[in-house]
């Protein structure tokens, strides 16, 4: 059961976000790329349901987000937003189709909009994306920022390591931070970037800070849904808290099943016609 229960049934908005700000309620989110699973999310009072490129990794197996294509983004947003009836549902702009080239970013994103129903969409990093954020937002699509861990630039960084812990990166992060929200993003996801500096940021914002890996002192929080629920077991950050031993649980039923095949125990009497 959910314990939200503040105005539980009623459209989450962008406009929504700001309010629960203002009002000090926490801002849940999880990934989802599918139909069935965004049901399930939206049915148990999610408020945001972002369409990660976070697919590339426990959707299509790849190591980076890197390879994940427009196309592929808009088809996961069309089977999400089809069993969503409540939650805001935001969709990744992938790699390539947006950086450096704002005309580009403004036809990717209307193509988002327009294919998938999806109702906002997210761009990693800041100054260097600035003209392709003001140039979405000024054809009226809402756009979710996000700093700190950029998975799209691991090739720059080179590892997966908390980012800003040192003075001139938690600076940059800062000013990328107020760029955002005075160019006119709705939020902004904080990734793996020190406790302190993500409350700083969302002290000095009024539009909603979204954490991962980035402690308790943001708007909101935002996880990927399977690794959360133990389907990703591989994956063990030290900020992932577990809701779920799925993985277990599907490996179990299957074997149960293959045994039940194999010994002619499945089908009985009265699963047949
Ligand atoms: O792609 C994704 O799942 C994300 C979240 C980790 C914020 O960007």
């Amino acid at each position: 059961m959910s314990t939200n229960t503040i105005d539980n049934k009623r459209k989450v908005t962008t406009l929504r976000l700001g309010e629960m700000k203002a009002r000090g309620e926490k801002i849940a989110m999880l990934t989802a790329y599918d139909y069935s699973m965004a049901r399930l999310v939206d049915q148990a009072g999610m408020d945001v349901i972002l369409v990660g490129d976070s697919a590339s990794n426990v959707m299509a197996g790849n190591t980076t987000t890197l390879p994940m294509t427009l196309d592929q983004m808009i088809y996961h947003a069309q089977c999400v937003t089809k069993g969503v009836e409540r939650a805001l549902v935001v969709c990744d702009m992938p790699f390539g189709s947006y950086q450096g080239n704002s005309k580009q970013a403004l036809a990717s994103s209307i193509r988002i909009m327009k294919e998938s129903n999806a109702e906002a969409v997210k761009l990693e990093g800041g100054s260097e994306i600035a003209e392709s954020v003001s140039r979405i937002l000024s054809a009226g699509i809402p756009v979710m920022g996000h700093l700190g861990l950029t998975p799209q630039s691991i090739n720059k960084f080179g590892t997966y390591a908390v980012r800003a812990r040192q003075e001139a990166e938690a600076r940059k992060l800062i000013e990328d931070a107020k760029l955002l929200e005075e160019l006119g993003c709705f939020a902004i996801v904080l990734e793996k970037i020190p406790a302190e500096l993500a409350e700083r940021v969302t002290k000095m914002l009024d539009i909603p800070t979204i954490g991962i890996g980035a402690g308790s002192g943001t708007d909101g929080q935002v996880l990927v849904l399977q690794d959360m629920l133990g389907i990703n077991r591989e994956f063990t950050p030290k900020f992932l808290r577990r809701y779920a031993d799925l993985g277990t649980t599907i490996t179990n039923a299957v074997g149960n099943y293959i045994n039940d095949v194999k010994t002619g125990d499945f089908p009985n009497a009265d699963e047949q016609y």
